[in-house]
C-alpha cells in the first residue's frame, strides 16, 4: 500500500498573513483538505502522513479522510527535513522498497487522471517519477541592473509539480545525502538526481497550481469549484 507524505511545515513567508497558506479557507474547507482528498482518492493510496511545524496552531486535526488514515508528525527547518521526518514516521509495514508519494499541502487541484498516470508509469520505473508540465512562456535571464541579459531556450524545460513518487529507502538516502552536503533541495527529485538517478517525467496539468501568493487563492478557489460541479 502506498502512503502519501504531505509536507505542511513551511512558514509560507512568500504568502504572508497570520494563517499559513495551507489552512486558508476555500469554500468552507482548509486548502490542505483538498490536497489530502485528491491524493487519497486513488485506490492504491492507503494513508497520508502530514508533516506539521512544531508551533502549528491551525491543523484541523483530521485522523481520517474518506475512510483512510491521516497521521501527523513534526517537520523541520527545510523541506528536506520535513520530508525526512515524514518518511521516518511512516508505519513499520511500509517496506523500504515500497513507493511513497510526496505531495505539497499547498497544491489542492490535483487531477485524478494525473495521479493515475503518475502511479501507472512511475511504478513501472526502477527509480520513480514526477508530475511536471512543459514550460510555455519565453524565459529571460535578468542582469543585475534589472535589464534583460538574454533569452533561454525553453525547449526540454519542464516545471516540476507534485506528487512525486519514489521508493521509501532510496528517497530517504537521497534526502539525507543532500542534507549532509548542505544542499537545499526544492523538490524530492532534485535529491534523487544528485544521487545519479533519473526519475521519469510524467506530464501533468498546468492547473496543478501551488498556492504561493495571495493572487493564487482566487484561482485555486475557481478551479476547485469547477471541479466540484
Ligand atoms: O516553500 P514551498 O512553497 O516550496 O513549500 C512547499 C511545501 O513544503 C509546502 O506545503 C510547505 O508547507 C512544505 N514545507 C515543509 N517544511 C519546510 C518547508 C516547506 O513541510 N521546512
Amino acid at each position: 500500500m502506498i502512503w502519501a507524505i504531505v509536507p505542511a511545515a513551511g512558514r509560507g513567508s512568500r504568502y504572508g498573513g497570520d494563517v499559513p497558506k495551507q489552512y486558508l479557507d476555500i469554500a468552507g474547507l482548509p486548502l490542505i483538505a483538498y490536497s489530502l482528498r485528491a491524493v487519497l482518492a486513488h485506490p492504491s493510496v492507503g494513508g497520508a502522513m502530514v508533516v506539521l511545524s512544531e508551533d502549528d496552531a491551525s491543523w484541523p486535526g483530521y485522523t481520517e479522510i474518506d475512510g483512510k488514515p491521516v497521521r501527523t508528525c513534526i517537520g523541520g527547518a527545510e523541506r528536506c527535513d520535513s520530508v525526512l521526518a515524514g518518511l521516518a514516521a511512516l508505519p513499520d509495514d511500509v517496506r523500504p522498497d515500497e513507493f511513497v508519494l510526496v505531495h505539497d499541502a499547498a497544491r489542492p487541484h490535483l487531477r485524478a487522471s494525473d495521479l493515475e498516470r503518475l502511479l501507472d508509469l512511475g511504478r513501472g520505473d526502477p527509480v520513480g517519477a514526477i508530475l511536471a508540465a512543459p514550460v510555455r512562456d519565453t524565459l529571460k535571464r535578468a542582469g543585475n541592473d534589472g535589464g534583460v541579459d538574454g533569452t533561454e531556450s525553453r525547449e526540454r524545460l519542464w516545471r516540476a509539480l507534485t506528487p512525486q513518487l519514489f521508493r521509501r529507502l532510496q528517497l530517504t538516502r537521497a534526502l539525507e545525502a543532500a542534507r549532509n552536503a548542505g544542499v537545499v533541495v526544492t523538490d524530492e527529485s532534485m535529491a534523487m538526481e544528485r544521487q545519479g538517478h533519473r526519475p521519469l517525467l510524467v506530464e501533468g496539468s498546468d492547473d496543478n497550481l501551488k498556492v504561493t501568493t495571495p493572487a493564487d487563492l482566487p484561482l485555486a478557489e475557481f478551479l476547485l469549484r469547477l471541479a466540484r460541479e
